[in-house]
Formats: C-alpha cells, structure tokens, sequence
C-alpha cells in the first residue's frame, strides 16, 4: 500500500538525538531554545516558542492573546477538531464561518457578518498547505479590533505574497506531528513578532511560572524536550526541499489527474500537506483505490459544527464545509513518493469509472 502520509527522517537526527542524550539534559533546554531561534527565522517572525503539540500551541496563543470565557472566536468548520477545541479550552466559543469552496479555506466575505460585541478573535486555518486570503482577514480584523492566530499547522514553509504562514496575524501555530511537512514525533510551536504575547506563551507553557515555583497565571506544561527539538532541527534544515518535492508531485498530479485538482489562487505558495481532489461516489472510489493498493484520508469527514460532541449548533448549516465534507479526498503527495508510486496513483484514480 502506497501511504497516504511518510516522515523522511535523513539518519542525521540519531545523531542530534544522541548528543542530547550524552548530553543528559533531556527536557526542555538549549536544543529547544535553538531550535526556536532557528524557526523563528525560517518563518519570518521575531520569537518562536515550542511547545508539546499543535494543539498545547493553539491553545498557549489563544490565551496569550487574551481569548478567554465568554469570548466568540470565529473559526473554520473545515478543518481538524483541535482548531475548535483549543478554543473552548479557554472558554470561548468558536463561531463557525463557511468557507469559499474552491480552496476550503475560510471565506473573508463572510467573517464580517459573524462579529458580535463579543468576538475577540479569528483562528484561520490554512488547509492542506494553502494560505488563506490574509489581506482581507487582517482587514477585517484590524477594523473590528480582533487578534487573528493563523493554524498554520498543515503549512510550514507556504507563502502568502512573499510572507510566510504563521507571520502575518498576531500569532502563528505549527504542529509538528509525524504526518506534517516536517516533524518532531509530537510538538508545535507559536510564532509572533509580539515580544508581550511570546513571553506570555513562554510562561503559559511552563506552568505560568515566571521564577521557579513564582506561578503568576494558571499554565500547563506543554514544553518541547530537548529530544524532540533535535530532531526538529534536522527536520528545519530540510524543509525546503521536502516541500519543493510535495510541490513537483503536485505539479505531476495537476497535470496528469482527470478529476477535480487543487485549485491555487494567484500570489499564495502552496506546500501540499496534502493533495486533496474531489470525485464523485467517493465510497466506490475508496474501493477502487484500497484494491490498488493507494491509501487516502479524508480531511475532514465531518465538519466541526456536525460533530456528535457539539450539538448545541444542531442547526447551523455551513453549506460549502458540509459539501466538501462529502466529497473530498487527499491522494499520497508526500515527498518520499517514488516516480512509479506517483504514476501507479495516477493510473488508479485515472481508471475509476
Ligand atoms: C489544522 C490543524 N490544527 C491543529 C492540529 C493539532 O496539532 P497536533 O496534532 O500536533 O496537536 C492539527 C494537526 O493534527 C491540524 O492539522
């Protein structure tokens, strides 16, 4: 079975690992604080903080940011359930807006309409690797007075007009989880140019301690160790290429594929944490591919706002997330897919009647 998802881990991190491991300092340290300074400026921000995972990172920024109880965050519906959950951690509500169904990102012409004099916040999610349209989102934002975190988690490395995802809103969130386009086993990381909102996340993650055993706010332990940052770091150094080779599959893909491909707006780099198409019948499709050996996901099944847990937005419906909900499907674009993997994937779903 070709997978649908595939870390590339060079060797280079057994040696990164153990040096941490010689160095007996295996949580939170140098290697972390490294790693940090390293990725703030691959992303173009002032200060990164690492965190344990994407969502322990969705959930320091939100609270640096100020989200808290009682607070309305408009969001995705589209998207993987910890955007909404690190919300309602800091109990706030997300505020579910549709999203424009030709690159499943939130729709800025519709986020206007969901502010309320208790909105706070906007968590857009740049899905699949494709940034939102962040001029108008900024727009709107800085209008109405809103923080805006971008859930850059799917996009590491992508670009909106030069700018890299998770630089342009107040605060950005990667994960780092082994299906991303780069990995450190689990963790994450926030990005901002906000000295005030980095030293905040700083504490947060650490048990709101500022001095030991100090604790000025409620806080978590979300630290990175030192383990994972190593790995990090040789993950950074090759991200470029890991992402140029999801693109040049991509690329493959567009102009090969019979069906319904990945639609890129003008100025916006995508980095394809997934290849997502649309087809009709997509059970018998997931047939088609299972019996030749070409795995899938399904990005996201059901949207935030039908979720079992959720039912107190029992009738809202988002149309666009719903549709989309019903029809997409993400094909392997990793960049461990050999030549012949790709043309045996674009063979198969050539082939389905
Ligand atoms: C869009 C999005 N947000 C948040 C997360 C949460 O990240 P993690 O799994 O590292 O907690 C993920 C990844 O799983 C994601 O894809």
């Amino acid at each position: 079975m070709i997978p649908v998802a595939k870390p590339i881990l060079s060797g280079e991190e057994i040696e990164e690992i153990r040096a941490v491991l010689d160095s007996g300092i295996l949580a939170q340290g140098d290697v972390v604080a490294d790693f940090e300074g390293r990725f703030a400026d691959y992303v173009g921000a002032s200060y990164a903080v690492a965190t344990n995972s994407g969502t322990s990172a969705l959930h320091a920024a939100l609270a640096s940011l100020g989200v808290g109880e009682g607070d309305e965050v408009i969001t995705t519906p589209f998207t993987f359930i910890a955007t909404a959950t690190s919300i309602m951690m800091q109990r706030a509500r997300p505020v579910f807006c549709d999203i424009d169904p030709q690159t499943y990102n939130i729709d800025p012409d519709l986020i206007a309409e969901k502010v309320t004099e208790k909105t706070t916040a906007i968590v857009v999610v740049h899905l699949y690797g494709l940034p939102c349209d962040m001029g108008p989102i900024m727009e709107i934002a800085r209008d109405q007075g809103l923080k805006v975190v971008e859930d850059a988690c799917q996009a590491h490395g992508a670009e909106y007009h030069g700018q890299k995802a998770g630089s342009i809103g107040d605060a950005g969130v990667f994960s780092f989880y082994p299906t991303k386009n780069m990995t450190t086993g689990e963790g994450g990381m926030i990005t901002t140019s906000d000295l005030e909102v980095a030293e905040r996340v700083r504490i947060f993650r650490n048990h709101g301690q500022s001095r030991r055993y100090v604790h000025e706010t409620l806080g978590y332990n979300y630290r990175m160790t030192n383990i994972a940052a190593a790995i990090g770091l040789s993950q950074l150094k090759h991200l470029d290429e890991f992402n140029a080779r999801r693109r040049e599959n991509a690329g493959y893909y567009d102009k090969n594929l019979n069906v319904k491909t990945p639609f890129v707006p003008e100025g916006r780099e995508h980095v394809y944490h997934q290849y997502t198409i649309q087809v009709e019948g997509r059970e018998e499709f997931i047939e088609h591919l299972e019996e030749n050996g070409v795995g899938y996901g399904i990005h996201y099944p059901i949207p935030a706002h039908k979720q079992p847990f959720l039912k107190d937005y029992g009738e809202l419906v988002l149309p666009n997330a719903e549709e989309a909900s019903r029809r997409v499907i993400s094909i392997p674009v990793h960049p461990g897919l050999t030549d012949e993997e790709r043309d045996m994937v674009v063979q198969t779903v050539n082939s389905y009647e």
